[in-house]
């Protein structure tokens, strides 16, 4: 299920956001106590940010966000997916899952937007669930000191 943050989230968020394996293709993660000191304790909520919730368990998020446009590679701008889950649920297709959910709820508030969405070309999983959403090369660029690919979604 996809739902706005509620303040009992936070300890599932500071595992996402402090995790080594979560962020291995996002620059490295933050320490614990960085991320402790950094998350509000009331949530954020804002449209286009999701709490993935699989039976009552906080497993990840999904974002929906405007792409800066200062940053390099095409598509800046335009709406961004992003997405990370909690590494003891990967590989069970959640990802694609609720990309999708969250896709079919913008294709109904802002029909005919396009998505982009970037990951490092070596973050494998990332690619393949970019490939399962029917996202189509746009760019490839350096940046953080990697490879980075991004993709488009037309409506
Ligand atoms: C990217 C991420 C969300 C994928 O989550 P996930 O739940 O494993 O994704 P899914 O199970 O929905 O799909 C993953 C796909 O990768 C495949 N996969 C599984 N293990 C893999 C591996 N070791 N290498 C490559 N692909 C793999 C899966 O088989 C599936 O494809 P398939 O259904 O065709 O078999 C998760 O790994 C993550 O949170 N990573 C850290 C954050 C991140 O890098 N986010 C991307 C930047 S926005």
């Amino acid at each position: 299920m996809l739902r706005e943050p509620a303040a009992d989230d936070r300890a599932a968020l500071v595992e996402l956001m402090a995790s080594p394996e979560v962020h291995a293709f996002l620059g490295g993660a933050r320490s614990r106590e960085e991320v402790e000191r950094a998350l509000p304790t009331e949530p954020a909520r804002r449209p286009g940010l999701f709490v993935v919730d699989f039976d009552g368990a906080t497993i990840g998020i999904v974002t929906l966000d405007r792409r800066d446009p200062e940053r390099p590679g095409r598509g800046g701008g335009a709406i961004e997916l992003g997405y990370l889950l909690l590494p003891d649920v990967w590989g069970r297709g959640f990802a694609v899952e609720a990309c999708a959910a969250a896709l079919r709820w913008l294709d109904d508030v802002l029909p005919g937007e396009p998505v982009v969405l970037t990951t490092q070309t070596a973050n494998s999983r990332s690619m393949r669930v970019a490939t399962k959403l029917g996202f189509v090369e746009l760019d490839r660029f350096e940046e953080f000191g990697a490879e980075q690919w991004s993709g488009i979604r037309r409506a």
